[in-house]
């Protein structure tokens, strides 16, 4: 009998029963097909004369004028490739958190250190664990490296170091923890992560995700570089696309032990940050009042969302980042698909979170203080607004 391989041109435009598959187009992985692409939040909002997103927790200071600067200063010179090695990046990091430069490695957003992290370390076979509510994107890196992905459950809409601990076996590769998690805005103390780090095998790769460090204001929270320094196997990914108000250039680091570090240089693609997002992510760093009044203006509004949100009779998660998820009623009328129209109609986008098994949440990004006004008697109308019978 013919082997599926051998079967003759003339028959690959058939389905081939035998193989069990289509012959008239190459097929990607198995465990490509079993991601559900990720779905940014949106960003539109039909009919309404102005729009308001919320929902990326993007800065509404925008990035610094120095970036800005930067960026029109390189214009002229952008026929020519970057620095494959983004070595003035990486001093510039290094400067600013303390950190050496050759454990530092850069890439187009934390996304594609997280990427990166995923591709050099799991494969089939191999497990990667996040949790429960973690960013959804470790489960796509993870089985876009052909790995399982392991869930551990959450408490209180918290990680649980006892319960990704319980979910470690042989075959885990690597540990995702987002601290700050997105979309829940808590986090894990010092003392949990460093219990984390202490309790994992050395096999195990531990990835703190720091994405939201610099709006944390909490003596008990390091967003990982101290970890990365002690053990041989903790990394730490941050980002310019928040704080920095980068996002639209894409980029991000990873800071970890030089092994690592090694790992993913050998790769990545030789070009992962363009030049743009260098001088533009060098300036930022520079502009440390730009970045405080990001940390001022989230200090003042954070804490008056969750009061005036609260006081509306809705639930909020305790969150130490930039943005809040909102937990609305099981009642017709009141849900937060029915939240979710009534914000949108009056231009206010906020992220739906149903993807993350949070239906009944809405997340908000705190915005200037028009946005955040705007939002506050948006849901106080809302809640006002006799519920629909049914
Ligand atoms: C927890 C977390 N990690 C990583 C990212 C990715 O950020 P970027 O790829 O823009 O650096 C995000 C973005 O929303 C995030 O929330």
């Amino acid at each position: 009998m013919e082997s599926c391989d051998m079967k003759s041109w003339r028959q690959l435009d058939r389905v081939d029963a035998r193989c069990e598959r289509p012959m008239s187009k190459p097929l990607p992985r198995p465990n490509v097909l079993a991601i559900d692409p990720y779905v940014p939040g949106k960003s539109a909002a039909p009919g309404a004369a102005r729009v308001i997103k919320l929902s990326a927790n993007e800065t509404p200071l925008g990035p610094s004028p120095r970036a800005v600067q930067a960026l029109r200063d390189l214009a002229p010179s952008v026929a020519a490739y970057p620095d494959g090695s983004s070595i003035a990046l990486r001093e510039a990091i290094g400067a600013r958190w303390g950190l050496d430069p050759a454990r530092i490695i850069c890439g187009a957003g934390s996304d594609n250190i997280l990427e990166l992290l995923a591709l050099a370390y799991v494969g089939p076979g191999l497990e990667g664990v996040y949790t429960q509510y973690g960013f959804l994107e470790y489960r796509i890196v993870i089985l876009a490296a052909g790995g399982t992905p392991i869930v551990a459950p959450e408490t209180n809409f918290t990680a649980s170091v006892d319960a990704i601990l319980s979910k470690v076996t042989a075959r885990t590769k690597i540990v995702f923890l987002a601290n700050p998690n997105n979309p829940t805005g808590t986090f894990l103390p010092a003392g949990e992560v460093a219990r984390l780090a202490r309790g994992l095998p050395a096999h195990v790769l531990l990835v703190i995700d720091a994405a939201y460090a610099e709006y944390v204001r909490r003596d008990d929270y390091e967003a990982g570089a101290l970890l990365a320094n002690a053990h041989e196997n903790v990394v730490m990914t941050r980002t310019f696309s928040k704080i920095y108000g980068l996002a639209g250039l894409r980029l991000g680091w990873g800071y970890g032990p030089a092994h690592v570090i090694d790992a993913l240089n050998r790769i990545r693609s030789p070009f992962n940050v363009s030049s743009a997002a260098s001088v533009a992510g060098i300036a930022a760093l520079k502009d440390r009042a730009h970045i405080e009044a990001a940390v001022a203006h989230n200090e003042k509004w954070l804490p008056w969302l969750a009061r005036e949100i609260t006081a509306l009779g809705l639930e909020v998660l305790p969150s130490v980042a930039n943005f809040i998820a909102i937990r609305f009623p099981d009642a017709p009328g009141r849900t937060a698909a029915d939240a979710d129209r009534f914000l949108t109609s009056r231009g206010l986008v906020l992220r739906a979170i149903g993807a993350y098994g949070m239906g009944e949440f809405l997340r908000l990004t705190v915005g200037s203080q028009e946005a955040n006004e705007l939002v506050v008697a948006a849901l106080s109308d809302f809640m006002a607004k006799a519920p629909a019978h049914g």
